[in-house]
């Protein structure tokens, strides 16, 4: 009964105008309670800061692509604090304005001594690179920091000249086709050798909101069903298993440089004693079970 109540609220929500819009409207008027707080975007970016250095891709110098950069540039603000030469930010819609990125600079000075200690940087020069200017704009602001906001980002025009392309909860929002090309345009722009370093969050999202839920519950509802119970876009994902990256990475002739993968507590038994709907009921139980990865991947050297 429970996933009918939820596609009527769904399909309700789909014929709903101006998504992006309302919840501009609702950011005003709540405040930023749906934003960085409840996520893991500062683990997250140590992940990136830590697992590029450990595989000879330091971020110092470097030139960074995120892709699906979201409301708050939490991440690309500590990869530049990291040394990052440029670091430019793209997603599907235009989420970030001047408030995300004030947001994102006072939820990371509020962890400086903590920055300055990993970063190896005195904590004065993380404040200083924190401080916005009060009348800034919002480009002039980040590309004083060498960084920039590019929506949409011209993969085809671009020169080859990124060396890292990450991105942190993004793949799975993405539907499976429209992933080979989001693979592909990067692989464009990336120069040889170049990384690609993708967190992704395979639970299911569901049991973010609600903890009674098994991390892979979705994965006991047929194709269709869960279609009709993503039918907001922003509750949308694709389910893909681990397994699934590594093939998608493989295909476009990238070489498995790195996989970090963790398994969801209970998810092993949820796998192994209820029934999961195809292809799911015929994947390994262990990678089924998998909730997150971290995968980084090489493009040819030239
Ligand atoms: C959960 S948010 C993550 C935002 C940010 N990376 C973070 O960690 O806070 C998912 C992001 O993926 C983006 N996204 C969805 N489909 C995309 C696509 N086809 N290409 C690029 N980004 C996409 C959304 O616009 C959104 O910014």
């Amino acid at each position: 009964m429970m996933w009918q109540v939820q596609v009527a609220k769904n399909t309700l929500k789909t014929f709903l105008p101006f998504q992006n819009r309302l919840r501009q409207l609702k950011r005003g008027m709540f405040g930023r309670s749906d934003g960085i707080l409840e996520s893991n975007v500062y683990s997250g970016g140590f992940d990136q800061i830590e697992l590029l250095r450990e595989n000879g891709a330091d971020v110092r110098g470097r030139t960074v692509l995120e892709v699906g950069c979201g409301w708050y540039p939490v991440i690309p603000l500590m990869l530049a604090l990291a040394g990052a030469r440029r670091v430019i930010m793209t997603d599907v819609d235009r989420l970030m304005d001047m408030d995300g990125l004030r947001a994102a600079a006072d939820f990371l000075r509020a962890r400086k001594d903590d920055l300055a200690r990993r970063l190896e940087l005195p904590p004065e020069e993380i404040t200083r690179f924190l401080d916005l200017a009060p009348d800034g704009t919002f480009e002039a602001e980040l590309a004083s920091r060498g960084m920039a906001y590019i929506v949409p980002f011209d993969y085809d025009r671009a020169s080859r000249d990124i060396d890292i392309i990450f991105s942190h909860t993004v793949f799975e929002h993405i539907p499976r086709e429209i992933l080979e090309d989001v693979v592909g345009d990067g692989c464009k722009v990336l120069k040889p050798g170049g990384i690609m370093s993708h967190g992704i969050d395979h639970s299911d999202h569901r049991s973010h909101r609600d903890p009674s839920l098994n991390k892979i519950d979705f994965l006991r509802f047929s194709a269709p069903v869960w279609k009709m119970l993503c039918l907001n876009p922003h509750d949308y994902t694709n389910r893909l298993r681990h397994s699934h990256y590594v093939d998608l990475f493989q295909r476009h002739g990238l070489e498995i440089v790195q996989e970090r993968t963790f398994q969801g507590e209970s998810c092993v038994s949820f796998a192994q004693t209820r029934s999961l709907a195809p292809p799911f009921d015929s994947l390994p139980v262990d990678d089924v079970a998998k909730v997150w990865s971290h995968i980084l991947a090489r493009t040819e050297p030239g």
